[in-house]
């Protein structure tokens, strides 16, 4: 995984890696990937997602986005959402992890995550939390990294390529400094956070 590496793009990276993001995105959505979007989806879409709903958290601060590079080329992404609503300043949450179709099963998710996680602790998350289409690969992923299964709501959202429905996971980790004094790991209680605009 030499050639991997992870980075944080501020507002005008996000706008320079704007088509990658596109393809990436949308490479995804036709291999089947249930984040949101549903076939047929045309890279004009998926650009349009990343400028509208993407930039403007990226530039507000709100919102945490990695990529993961090889060769110069985007393989993968995630997003950590920080702009919460104010009775939330503990919690953040992930939000379109997506590894390109030719570079799976290289550890580029784990390696996502793990650097999204990192950027939660040095904003005081101690709650992350995220949903998957339930049995999908990336509910594994998850769980092995520490995420723990909240409840399944069935019938959530369409797939990509059809009419049926599926369920989503609910999933959540506990990530608060282990130190004595710490929020306890069993009760988020807030930790202390960086004032952010409440987005919802
Ligand atoms: C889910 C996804 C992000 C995984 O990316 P990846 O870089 O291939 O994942 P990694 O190589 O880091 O694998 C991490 C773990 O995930 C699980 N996993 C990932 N792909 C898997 C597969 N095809 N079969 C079985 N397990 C798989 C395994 O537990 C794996 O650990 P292991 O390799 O030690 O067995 C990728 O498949 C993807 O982009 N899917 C479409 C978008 C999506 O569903 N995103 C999640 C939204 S919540």
């Amino acid at each position: 995984m030499a050639d991997i590496t992870i980075e944080r793009l501020d507002a005008p990276g996000a706008t320079d890696c704007l088509p990658d993001l596109a393809a990436l995105l949308r490479a995804c959505v036709t291999a089947g990937g249930a984040v949101s979007f549903v076939l047929p989806f045309s890279l004009e879409d998926s650009a349009a997602f990343w400028r509208h709903q993407v930039l403007p958290g990226v530039a507000a601060g709100t919102r945490i986005l990695l990529v993961a590079r090889t060769h110069d080329r985007v393989a993968g992404s995630v997003q950590l959402e920080c702009g919460l609503p104010p009775n939330q300043p503990h919690r953040a949450e992930v939000t379109k992890l997506l590894v390109h179709p030719d570079d799976r099963r290289r550890g580029i998710a784990r390696l996502l995550m793990r650097a999204l996680e990192q950027q939660a602790q040095q904003r005081h998350r101690s709650l992350i939390t995220l949903d998957t289409r339930t049995g999908d690969h990336a509910e594994r992923l998850y769980a092995d990294l520490g995420y723990r299964a909240a409840g399944v709501i069935p019938g959530f959202a369409r797939d990509p390529d059809g009419d049926r429905l599926h369920g989503t996971t609910y999933m959540y980790k506990l990530i608060g400094p282990s130190e004595p004094g710490g929020p306890a790991r069993d009760d988020p209680s807030p930790g202390r956070a960086d004032p952010q605009p409440a987005s919802g």
